[in-house]
């Protein structure tokens, strides 16, 4: 491993306007806090990436730029290798970030007022994005079947029709949950959509975080959904690029491609940054051996947890992630609010995990733990959790 991969060093992040760690004192007015929360990795980004981004820094101009030849090849490239779909360059569009792709895609397929379906718990800007526009939110919450996530379909199909759904947001892998969908639970959502003429959103952007064993289905992959479906990626979790951000939108139909562009328009977002274009490039030209050897260091983070958890404080149920570096723990044999929960995680524990209330009401007595990060913090979460959750 050269100095650039090594994932047991903690790089300095304090001071640096960080949000994982420098938001925490004027949170929660706590010392000493360690920040296991938003899913930003505490790792250097790979060393290829920095020198990318350090010549275009060395050409002295930052001005306007447009996206070339050289990034649609590198992005498709990586769709075809990693995920074995064929984007053309007119089905690629480049936007800032995944959660505004979101926003740009619902204005463009769907109108106010109509009803927009997500799971339960989910990432939250979902929500938010539905709201913020006027839609009506409608949740259909996920079944918990040994340990995993499962679609409750006969609840989706009935709020389908009682709702009148006009759009489906999925989380593909499931954040929080950890959930790699297999293509069967996929193809049956996109049929039932199919069915009910809804249209899907489908946000990959935890694609290429997974672990051996599961396998990874791109929507588009799953049946044939190209007609009322778009799929969302970004190397931004992947790579660990949020503070540079670019994203892309891939979308087959031609009438639903050019209403997502003329949103776009309106709201000025055809351009691209210099940074997020160089950035992407590079992770996606050389990044393959990284990734591998991140999801080496993650998966060891996990079985980390899982066993610690297991031997230490065997009343927390951990959901075992199939893929992403996010734990779901469930709290609830604690019997504690969600207030009180995460009282006692911030100022007995002095650990910050996302209270599993904020991705819906089934995140109830959950939490959810970030291990993207150098095993010495895992370990040191996982004694302040047992110090103050053990007895
Ligand atoms: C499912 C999901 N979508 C989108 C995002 C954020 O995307 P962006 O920062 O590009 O808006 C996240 C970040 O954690 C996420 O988990």
């Amino acid at each position: 491993m050269n100095a650039s991969n090594d994932f047991s060093r903690m790089p300095k992040r304090l001071g640096t306007n960080c949000i994982k760690w420098d938001t925490l004192d004027s949170t929660y007015h706590e010392e000493d806090l360690l920040p296991m929360w938003i899913a930003d990795m505490d790792f250097c980004a790979f060393q290829p990436i920095r020198e990318k981004l350090q010549k275009v820094l060395d050409q002295g101009v930052l001005g306007y730029t447009f996206a070339g030849d050289d990034l649609y090849q590198a992005v498709i490239d990586w769709q075809k290798r990693h995920h074995h779909i064929s984007y053309t360059r007119d089905e690629t569009l480049f936007i800032s970030g995944v959660v505004p792709a979101i926003a740009v895609v619902l204005q463009a397929l769907s109108a106010p007022g109509e009803a927009v379906m997500i799971n339960d718990p989910v990432y939250p800007p979902f929500t938010n994005v539905v709201q913020a526009n006027d839609r009506k939110l409608v949740r259909s919450a996920l079944e918990t079947n040994h340990g995993k996530f499962l679609f409750d379909f006969p609840d989706i199909e009935e709020k389908f029709k009682k709702e009148n759904v006009k759009l489906f947001i999925l989380c593909s892998p499931h954040n929080p949950g950890g959930r790699v969908w297999t293509k069967a639970e996929l193809h049956q959502l996109g049929e039932l959509c199919r069915k009910y003429q809804v249209k899907v959103i489908s946000d990959e952007i935890h694609q290429d975080l997974i672990y051996p064993g599961n396998i990874f289905t791109t929507f588009l992959n799953c049946g044939d959904f190209d007609d009322f479906a778009v799929t969302l990626a970004a190397p931004t979790k992947t790579f660990n690029l949020a503070g540079i951000k670019n994203s892309m939108i891939f979308v087959r139909n031609q009438a639903m491609r050019q209403a997502i562009k003329d949103v776009m328009l309106m709201n000025k977002q055809d351009e691209i940054n210099t940074f997020g274009y160089a950035g992407t490039q590079a992770a996606y030209e050389l990044g393959d051996k990284w990734l591998a050897d991140l999801l080496i260091y993650l998966e060891e983070n996990m079985i980390l947890v899982r066993d610690f958890l297991k031997t230490h404080l065997p009343k927390i149920k951990m959901m075992i992630p199939e893929g992403t570096y996010l734990i779901w723990l469930d709290f609830s044999a604690y019997g504690l609010s969600d207030s009180a929960l995460e009282e006692k995680m911030i100022h007995k524990a002095k650990v910050v995990l996302n209270p599993g209330i904020i991705f819906g009401p089934a995140g109830s007595g959950h939490m959810r733990l970030n291990i993207a990060c150098p095993q010495e913090n895992v370990v040191e979460a996982l004694r302040r959790i047992q110090n103050a959750f053990a007895k």
